[in-house]
């Protein structure tokens, strides 16, 4: 451990009188971008909240259409104010729902600087009011670039996002093959797909370019998919969420399925790890591979 991620622990330890849950990390990730990222991403927490759990999701994807638009919210500051010692946590926290809160990040880069300046100490503390989160989501970009493999290797759990296109499944294999020599284990989520079959068809297709190219210490879990539904659309351009507008849909429910998949991973992970919660947790991780 560096000696920068020894004294974080060590002000981790100091700051953890108050019992926190263990917090989930879930990071979503693609290949390529435009494939669903942020609409998963902001859909599932929505979801994961319906269902009672305390939900953050991280925007570490600063792009176009991101998770401010997703959930039809103006954000003022972000994560980068607070490491710059403008802003606390809680100010730039946007409540979207009851149990479901938005977090304002940057991109891996951003926040990178920061902790090459050691920066990131006087925000650990401040950072504890999100420790009673269950489960946090963080939007990563696209792509395969070192600051989001950070974001990759932080996490409890990595969601590889693709659609059928042959790109985006190239890029795809190449998010899974760099994210292998990381973790033993990575989630897949087919998304606009026109049925089952087509997803299963391109999940084994992957899985088995996989086997042969990684070998098989790789576990490659077929999460689920998403349908291509114009639903979707409409509503990501009316900035509401599919899930809220047309819960009985088939691609609300099929995110549903995929939910409960996860929510049961969850179940055996509330052994709570103080130093291992929220924000801070996060951040704590992030720094242990810096
Ligand atoms: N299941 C789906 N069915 C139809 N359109 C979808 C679906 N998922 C995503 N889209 C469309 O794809 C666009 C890009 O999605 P987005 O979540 O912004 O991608 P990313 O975050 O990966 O860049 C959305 O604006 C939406 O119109
Ligand atoms: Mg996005």
């Amino acid at each position: 451990m560096s000696h920068q991620a020894a004294k974080l622990e060590e002000l981790v330890k100091q700051n953890s009188n108050i019992i926190p849950k263990k917090t989930r990390f879930i990071a979503i990730t693609s290949g390529k971008g435009g494939v669903g990222k942020s609409t998963i991403s902001s859909n599932m927490a929505y979801i994961m909240a319906k269902h009672g759990l305390k939900v953050g999701i991280f925007d570490a994807d600063i792009g176009l259409a991101n998770l401010d638009v997703m959930f039809n919210v103006k954000i003022q500051k972000n994560i980068l104010h607070v490491l710059r010692g403008e802003a606390t946590v809680a100010e730039i926290l946007v409540p979207i729902e009851e149990n479901l809160v938005l977090i304002p990040g940057e991109s891996g880069e951003e926040i990178f600087k920061y902790a090459s300046e050691g920066l990131f100490e006087r925000f650990l503390d401040d950072a504890h009011v999100l420790d009673d989160l269950d489960v946090m989501i963080i939007d990563t970009g696209a792509g395969i670039g070192e600051h989001i493999q950070l974001f990759l290797r932080a996490c409890d759990d990595v969601i590889v996002v693709t659609v059928p296109d042959p790109a985006a499944i190239t890029d795809a294999y190449a998010t899974i093959k760099i994210t292998s020599r990381l973790r033993n284990e990575i989630h897949v989520i087919m998304n606009q797909v026109r049925n089952t079959q087509e997803a299963t068809a391109l999940f084994e297709k992957i899985q088995k370019v996989a086997g042969l190219n990684i070998g098989n210490q790789l576990q490659l879990n077929f999460l689920g998919h998403v349908s291509s539904d114009q639903k979707v659309s409409s509503s990501v351009k009316k900035r509401a969420l599919y899930t809220r507008e047309f819960p009985m849909s088939t691609p609300s429910k099929e995110l549903e399925l995929i939910v409960k998949k996860i929510a049961k991973k969850l179940e055996r992970n509330m052994l709570a790890i103080p130093e291992e919660s929220g924000l801070s947790g996060l951040f704590k991780r992030l720094m242990e591979h810096f």
